[in-house]
């Protein structure tokens, strides 16, 4: 143990692995103290493990500490990593040079942003809501939130106004961190604009720091509204890292889920930093000299983990990406992996696919010779796309981790360990030490034995896991810690195959995942209801070959199904834009059919599971419709499928 106790935790055998599994399970509270002990604490936990797991819902990790996270993805590091990377940016624009970090650059640019908020009146405990590009200024931000002890709240930068002004709201949110305006491959958004129109709805915003990136135009509002340039120039160098209790809140992160608002996942200080630190340096095996980079954008919650926290709490060099991975072309993701040597690079199944669709030209024309290993995240990696990244980025000779987790859980609780614990093609693999994770059955009951499939859930806590949803613990009980007593419910399905690894199937609650990214079909139904042509909507997800699910919406026009070409593309030009407007260009839905009716039950229940076989493609075989009130909606549905 005291061997641990001064060196990060780290597996790096199959038989370590099983060694750090057992005593996990066998004494959590031995494991995860040592785990702890590398870190810096201004004062050492009470206890390891606390609360009322399920069914209150109530975890809490290391009580008693006192910390401040960015110590430890900062300060710490400046003994010896000075003058090593913390970050490397690389623009969307491929003319616009990159720009480079050392950890002794970014913790006095993190100081001065945190001095920034100060002087903006931010305190402890305030929320700060972030609407930014994926530039280096959104990582300075989000550190300086938690070096003041402000809880941050990003929001991906593709959310339209109304989402943004109901995330603020939800926060009660006095400060909001933006720019003037953003680049996305070929798109560009008014960034300052779309939050200014947020704002007419948000009574509680106090102050804007505006990021000048593009120099477009925008309006500045007298009192509210400031440039961070301004601001920056007369503050300290240095900023004292505010002390927080282990337990206070870090951040929120807006997800969603069956029910038709997204909520406010909360993490804390210590356990979160734990548990990212731990699972990154253990999945990915990293070492000094790695140049990491996740592609995910700071807005979702892997930006968060793996492109931030993670990689600065391991000392490691990140990457940032401003781009998209097919702009100026779709060699770009290789290009910028040869252009700065990365060795290790983790993306999303859905732009392996979209690039996979493009003339392999695109990627053999790149070395890739740096790169050593590899990892998915974000859904399940068909095998075809699973082989192709192995073979053409890879070339056969870096793992890859396959890793299973969600915005909940803090970070990777489902992945091989690169190199070390199993990756086979369509599996996530093997639970993480201190993740348990079970098969059940509808009633709760845990199928055991290998070959089975079944609801995953994961018995007892973790230091990652989520600790409540913001304002509102009782719909964070209800929906991960009641369904199964004793049990984090995750929402998922998974196979346990032959060897014990496990399959993740996907969602068996009412949630899609379209490219990597989570909505409530509930969500995008009220959305669509917004039209003036609409009475009613029912959303289903369907596979679609690069985004995973593509979103399919039938829907009741106010007078009928129209008739006309012009008529139909009335309808579905406002319900695409009612879409737009309360989430965002992301939940557009792929495929629209106009209809006269619904399948629903006799108690006007939607029978969603005829609506997913009409959108999978599956018409003969539709199972039981006698029970429905109309069943002859069902052969207009089949009839005008699209
Ligand atoms: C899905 C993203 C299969 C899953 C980190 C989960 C996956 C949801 C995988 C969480 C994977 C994530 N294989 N499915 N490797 N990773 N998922 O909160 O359905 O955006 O419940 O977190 O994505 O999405 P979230």
């Amino acid at each position: 143990m005291s061997e641990i106790s001064t060196q990060p935790a780290r597996v790096r055998t199959l038989e370590e692995y099983h060694a750090a599994y057992q005593q996990s399970v066998a004494d959590p509270d031995a494991f995860w103290g040592a785990a702890a002990e590398a870190f810096t604490w201004r004062r050492k936990w009470d206890t390891v493990r606390g609360g009322q797991f399920s069914p209150e819902g109530q975890s809490t990790w290391y009580e008693g500490a006192r910390l401040n996270i960015t110590e430890n993805c900062l300060d710490r590091h400046l003994e010896q990593r000075a003058n090593k990377l913390a970050i490397i940016f690389e623009p969307n624009d491929t003319k616009t040079r990159h720009l480079r970090l050392t950890y002794r650059e970014l913790y006095t640019q993190v100081c001065q942003f945190a001095n920034v908020l100060k002087k903006n009146g931010v305190q402890k405990g305030d929320r700060v809501v972030l609407y930014m590009p994926m530039i280096p200024q959104l990582a300075l931000a989000v550190l300086a939130c938690a070096r003041i002890g402000a809880v941050h709240g990003v929001i991906f930068a593709g959310f339209s106004a109304t989402a943004i002004a109901d995330r603020i709201n939800d926060a009660e949110a006095a400060f909001v961190l933006t720019a003037d305006g953003l680049n996305r491959g070929a798109k560009q958004i008014p960034v300052k604009s779309v939050v200014d129109e947020a704002l007419e709805q948000c009574p509680s915003v106090r102050r804007v720091i505006v990021v000048e990136h593009t120099s477009w135009p925008v309006q500045m509002k007298p009192g509210r509204d400031v440039w961070y340039h301004d601001e920056v120039k007369d503050v300290e160098k240095e900023c004292p890292a505010e002390e927080m209790a282990a337990e206070d809140p870090l951040f929120i992160l807006y997800t969603s889920g069956s029910t038709g608002k997204p909520k406010g996942v909360v993490h804390t200080q210590a356990g979160y930093m734990v548990w990212a630190d731990y699972t990154f340096r253990n999945v990915f095996q990293v070492e000094e000299n790695d140049v990491y980079w996740c592609t995910a954008d700071i807005g979702w919650v892997t930006g968060h983990t793996y492109g931030l926290y993670g990689p600065l709490l391991a000392g490691s060099t990140t990457l940032l990406f401003e781009g998209v991975p097919t702009f100026p072309s779709p060699g770009r993701f290789w290009e910028v992996i040869d252009k700065h040597n990365v060795t290790i690079f983790y993306t999303a199944p859905t732009a392996i696919r979209s690039l996979m669709a493009t003339p392999l030209d695109n990627v053999l024309s790149y070395s890739l010779s740096s790169l050593r290993i590899l990892g998915s995240v974000g859904e399940p990696i068909n095998e075809e796309a699973w082989h192709w990244y192995d073979q053409h980025v890879g070339k056969g000779r870096c793992p890859i981790v396959d890793t299973w987790w969600q915005t909940e859980t803090g970070g990777i609780m489902i992945s091989a360990m690169a190199g070390i614990t199993p990756s086979v093609p369509a599996r996530a693999g093997l639970p993480l030490p201190g993740v348990q994770p079970v098969l059940l059955n509808q009633d709760g009951s845990e199928i055991e034995g290998n070959n089975q499939e079944g609801y995953l859930a994961i018995k007892g806590s973790w230091p990652g896991i989520i600790r409540t949803t913001w304002g509102d613990h009782e719909r964070a009980r209800q929906t991960y810690f009641q369904p199964y007593p004793g049990y984090y419910f995750t929402g998922d399905g998974a196979r346990r195959d032959e060897n014990g690894l496990y399959r993740i199937i996907g969602r068996v609650d009412d949630v899609i995942n379209v490219s990597g990214h989570r909505f409530g079909t509930a969500e995008i139904e009220n959305a669509i209801n917004e039209s003036e042509f609409v009475i009613e909507s029912a959303v289903v997800g369907y596979p679609h070959d690069v985004k995973g699910q593509g979103i399919y919406a039938y829907v009741i026009c106010q007078n009928g199904v129209p008739t006309t070409d012009i008529d139909i593309q009335r309808a579905e030009a406002s319900i695409i834009e009612a879409v737009v407007a309360q989430i965002g260009r992301i939940a557009k839905p792929d495929k629209i059919q106009l209809v006269s009716g619904l399948p629903k039950t006799r108690s006007g229940k939607i029978m969603r599971r005829i609506l997913r076989k009409v959108a999978e493609g599956e018409t003969s075989n539709l199972g039981d419709v006698t029970t429905l009130l109309d069943p002859l909606v069902v052969d207009e549905i089949v009839a005008g499928k699209k």
